[in-house]
């Protein structure tokens, strides 16, 4: 073989899984990484397939049939910018750059501007699943040059998650949209995974509950309309048992948690946009209160809570936190849709939402059931502006909203920390309020700093100043 299809920069898990894929699929690759116990390592597991490894970047681009198509799996940040500017001249006119990593999506914008100047085109691609999606089916999140991404979408199309026979890969959106896209992923990734944690807490502490059984419950959770891969895991999480000492794998594991930036860049974007998204901010804060594990062991001897038991019949209890497990993390994935309506409008993505819940019903880690339905009601209500208040899903939150409150007054009462849970039910209940006492705030503001303030008797815009100090 001398003309491979596809080059694969960076064959670490993601970009060796990805490239066996691409094989399995039809499309002879060519991978280079700089490490050469990563290249070695690549070559064993690409042997006796339409595969090969370079021993050089220009060696690699020597490979590939033109226009090349080339996907940079390796680390976000500054990796990705060492690659392209060693693979830059080795390149020409009309090749096609993608980058698969989870990269900021500023940095994608600017790359893309950058290779656009000397006719390189460049996909910033958001993909989601892991190691076993990256083999077996990942979501996938192109976006930038829109002609660049038709010469690659039957690549893409080919090695995408199905769900119905079709892919879990569509175009995204101009500039670093594809990335864009996936950051948000992630914060809602970050708000389920943290309410999981959450129902998890309050049955562990607060039930009494071991992790078998434990499991079983989010096996049930997971069997009817919840179904989520994130729920699938938890459980098999829970009846893992951790061969050094006999007992609950999950019970070995210390609690801090790490995070790579994604959710934080959502949270720290969703200000700059003005967009409220108080499940995955709070996600973010619970992982972080979780990493001062030694402040939190010294306050413990010092602070004093209540009684962490949770009295009641106990599978009344579990049906109470199924239901607000379901509406709280309704609410995340309402949360991160209109972030990206915002998001969408601010940047120029032109952003289909129904197409990116089709996109996210499979392959990727946020996948869950209901996004069937997201898709669906967004396309038939494009313009709708949050999930919650649409005709498909209103009564549900109708319905469940009295059972997410009275889980997390019994959170607040036994004192099981609910950050996520609270959370949802500050968003709904201030998203659904006609009248909120921000009057008051605004009568401060202009107290203090004669900074003005609209009248509820007068057309909006129009300012106004109290002399408040007799
Ligand atoms: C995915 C994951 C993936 C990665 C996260 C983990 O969609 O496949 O989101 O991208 O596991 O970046 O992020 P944290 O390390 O921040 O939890």
């Amino acid at each position: 073989m001398d003309q491979y299809k596809i080059g694969i920069v960076g064959l670490g898990v993601m970009g060796q899984n990805l490239a066996l894929n691409m094989a399995d699929n039809g499309f002879p690759v060519a991978g280079f990484d700089l490490d050469a116990g990563k290249n070695q390592a690549a070559a064993a597991k690409f042997a006796g397939r339409e595969m090969t490894t370079a021993s050089s970047l220009p060696g690699l681009a020597a490979s590939l049939e033109v226009p090349r198509r080339i996907l940079i799996m390796v680390p976000a940040g500054s990796p990705v910018d060492a690659v392209i500017r060693d693979l830059k001249p080795h390149l020409q006119p009309d090749d096609i750059l993608l980058d698969g990593g989870n990269s900021f999506f500023r940095d994608t914008d600017r790359r893309g501007k950058e290779l656009e100047a000397v006719g390189v085109r460049f996909i910033g691609m958001g993909v989601s699943g892991g190691e076993e999606g990256a083999r077996r089916g990942p979501a996938l999140m192109p976006g930038g040059q829109e002609e660049a991404y038709r010469l690659v979408e039957p690549a893409l199309d080919a090695i995408a998650a199905k769900v119905d026979g079709q892919p879990c890969c569509g175009y995204i959106g101009r500039g670093g949209a594809g990335h864009y896209v996936k950051m948000v992923h992630n914060g809602i990734e970050y708000a389920i995974m943290q309410l999981l944690c959450e129902a998890y807490d309050l049955m562990k502490t607060g039930l009494g509950m071991g992790a078998s059984e434990m499991r079983d419950v989010f096996e049930e959770w997971n069997a009817g309309p919840m179904n989520s891969y994130l729920l699938e895991i938890t459980a098999a999480v829970l009846g893992k048992t951790d061969p050094e000492t006999g007992q609950p794998m999950v019970d070995a594991i210390l609690d801090r948690a790490g995070q790579k930036g994604t959710g934080k860049w959502t949270s720290q974007n969703a200000l700059d946009l003005g967009v409220a998204i108080p499940t995955i901010n709070a996600a973010l804060e619970g992982r972080i209160l979780s990493a001062v594990k030694d402040e939190r062991e010294a306050a413990a001897r010092i602070l004093e809570g209540p009684d962490l038991r949770i009295e009641g019949d106990r599978r009344e209890t579990i049906g109470l936190l199924r239901d607000a497990f379901q509406a709280a993390t309704f609410t995340a994935y309402a949360q991160g849709f209109s972030l990206l309506r915002e998001a969408s409008r601010e940047y120029g993505y032109g952003l289909h939402f129904d197409e990116i819940a089709k996109i996210w019903r499979g392959g990727c880690i946020i996948r869950a059931k209901i996004l069937d339905r997201m898709r669906a009601a967004f396309a038939a209500q494009p313009e709708m502006v949050n999930l919650m208040t649409s005709g498909e899903f209103a009564p549900m939150v109708n319905e469940l909203v009295p059972r997410l409150r009275t889980a997390a007054g019994m959170a607040l009462e036994v004192g099981v920390p609910a950050l996520g849970m609270c959370a949802s039910l500050g968003y709904i209940d201030s998203y659904r309020s006609a009248r909120l006492p921000q009057n008051l705030l605004q009568a401060q503001r202009d107290y203090f700093g004669a900074h003005k303030y609209e009248r509820v008797d007068k057309p909006r815009g129009q300012q106004f100043h109290t002399e408040w100090l007799e």
